[in-house]
């Protein structure tokens, strides 16, 4: 394996395929997911952090978008007219640059998310929001565990169907990785304005912080 982190092999891997895996697992629901944090931005521009393939484009209305991500075979596929290959751990923009954050489905993949929050933080302007989208597991043990025992037999059977394997199974183990967002966001340096769960049991969180 290369020096990039587990999480950007995975995504090179199945840049081609992400959309379509994406709509498979979240039953469609996806964009639904990503436009309930987008609606709590403000106007102006926007960072879109871990952009990929930019399926979240569609969302942002009218704001100015920068599509960030570290994989290029991802942002090969978008369409965002401004693209910058970076890592949200090390923003390559000055202090109070933006006036939101967008940030959907990856902070699992993250190296550090305490270095990117405070990147978030300072590249926002005084007032400045982020939405964040994530999976984790239900809110309550047992919801939990009835969810983990369900990925753990549907996301390696879904792989195999689709030739992905190793990246549905990355997926199930991802999902146990980070605490729940009440606690992954509670050190700061981003005031958490709202949490909201969504999906199935409440597997997919969305979260808005305000600096
Ligand atoms: C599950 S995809 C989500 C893509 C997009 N946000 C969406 O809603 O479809 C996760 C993305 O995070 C990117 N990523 C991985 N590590 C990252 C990092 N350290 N900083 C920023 N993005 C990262 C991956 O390359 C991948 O494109």
């Amino acid at each position: 394996m290369s020096d990039r982190a587990q999480g950007q092999e995975v995504f090179a891997g199945i840049a081609r395929r992400y959309d379509t895996l994406n709509r498979v697992l979240s039953f469609g629901q996806e964009q639904a997911w990503r436009r309930r944090g987008a609606r709590w931005l403000p106007p102006g521009k926007l960072l879109d952090l871990g952009s990929g393939t930019g399926a979240a484009l569609p969302v942002f209305g009218d704001r100015v978008v920068v599509a960030l991500d570290p994989v290029p075979e991802m942002l090969a596929l978008n369409q965002a007219s401004v693209k910058v290959v970076a890592l949200g751990e090390a923003l390559p923009f000055g202090d109070e640059s933006f006036d939101s954050v967008f940030s959907a489905y990856v902070f699992r993949n993250l190296t550090s998310i305490s270095e990117t929050l405070r990147e978030i933080h300072r590249v926002l302007r005084p007032g400045g929001k982020a939405a964040v989208i994530g999976l984790g597991r239900p809110k309550g043990s047992f919801a939990a565990a009835v969810h983990r025992a369900g990925t753990a037999v549907v996301l390696p059977l879904a792989g195999a169907v689709v030739g992905a394997r190793r990246e549905y199974a990355y997926l199930h183990h991802s999902l146990d990785k980070l605490p729940p967002p009440e606690e992954l966001f509670a050190g700061g340096p981003m005031e958490v304005e709202k949490i909201w769960r969504m999906g199935p049991l409440g597997f997919v969180y969305g979260a808005l912080l305000g600096k």
